[in-house]
C-alpha cells in the first residue's frame, strides 16, 4: 500500500453496507458497527462528520464525529466528540486511522468547530494533538470517568484558547448516552 492511493472522503447514503463492514472487521464485533449505525440515525447527533478511507476502491477505515453540547445548557458552542474510530485488521498500524483523525479535524476546523473530544487509548490520541483528562480544565465527560483512567477522557482545541474559555460537563447525543460507552 502507498499513501498516495488512500482517498478519504466523506461518506454518502449509498456507504452505509461498507460503514458497517469496516466497523465489524476493526473490532471483530457486532457492537460498534450497531452503535455507529445509530449514532448515524441520531437527529440528535447532527451534523456529524463521517470520513471513509479507501485503497483504490476497497474501504479500510471509517471515522466518525458526532456533536456534542454543554448538559444543561442552551446554544451550545460548536463541539465534537469523535467516536468510534474503525481500520480494518490488514491495514492496522500504518498511519490509515492517523489520516482519518487528521482529515476529520482539517474539516471540523474548517466548520468553525472549536472542541473535540475523544475516550480513548492514552497513547494513541495524544500523537493527533489531543490532551489527556479533559475534566480537569473543567470539561468532564458526559459520565463519570473513574480517576484511575481519567486521561482516556481527552480534549483538543481548534481554535487556540478554547479550552480556557469554556466551562462545563459535555453532554454527547442520545445514541451515545448509555453507561457502558464511557468504561475505558
Ligand atoms: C486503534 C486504530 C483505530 C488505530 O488505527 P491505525 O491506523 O492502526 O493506527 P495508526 O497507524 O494511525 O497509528 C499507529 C500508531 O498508533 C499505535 N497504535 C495503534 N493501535 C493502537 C492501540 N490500539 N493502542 C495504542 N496504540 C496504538 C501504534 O503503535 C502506532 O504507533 P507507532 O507509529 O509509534 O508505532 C486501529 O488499530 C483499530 O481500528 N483498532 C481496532 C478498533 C479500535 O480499538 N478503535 C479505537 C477505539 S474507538
Amino acid at each position: 500500500m502507498k499513501s498516495s492511493d488512500i482517498i478519504i472522503r466523506e461518506t454518502k447514503q449509498n456507504d452505509f453496507d461498507d460503514i458497517m463492514t469496516v466497523e465489524r472487521r476493526a473490532f471483530g464485533s457486532e457492537d460498534e458497527a450497531e452503535l455507529t449505525k445509530n449514532l448515524m440515525a441520531d437527529s440528535t447527533s447532527k451534523p456529524i462528520l463521517s470520513l471513509l478511507a479507501f485503497d483504490k476502491h476497497k474501504a479500510i477505515g471509517h471515522i466518525l464525529f458526532t456533536v456534542a453540547t454543554f448538559k444543561d445548557q442552551k446554544g451550545s458552542p460548536p463541539f465534537y466528540i469523535l467516536a468510534p474510530l474503525a481500520v480494518i485488521p490488514e491495514y492496522q498500524r500504518m498511519g490509515i486511522g492517523g489520516m482519518l483523525i487528521k482529515e476529520g479535524l482539517r474539516i471540523l476546523k474548517k466548520n468553525k468547530a472549536e472542541l473535540v473530544f475523544v475516550l480513548g487509548h492514552i497513547t494513541y490520541y495524544p500523537k493527533y494533538g489531543f490532551i489527556g483528562n479533559a475534566a480537569k480544565f473543567n470539561l468532564p465527560a458526559p459520565y463519570l470517568i473513574p480517576d484511575k483512567v481519567a486521561d482516556a477522557w481527552m480534549v483538543q482545541e481548534l481554535v487556540p484558547g478554547s479550552i480556557q474559555k469554556y466551562n462545563g460537563q459535555i453532554a454527547c447525543c442520545k445514541a451515545m448516552e448509555k453507561e457502558e460507552y464511557w468504561r475505558e
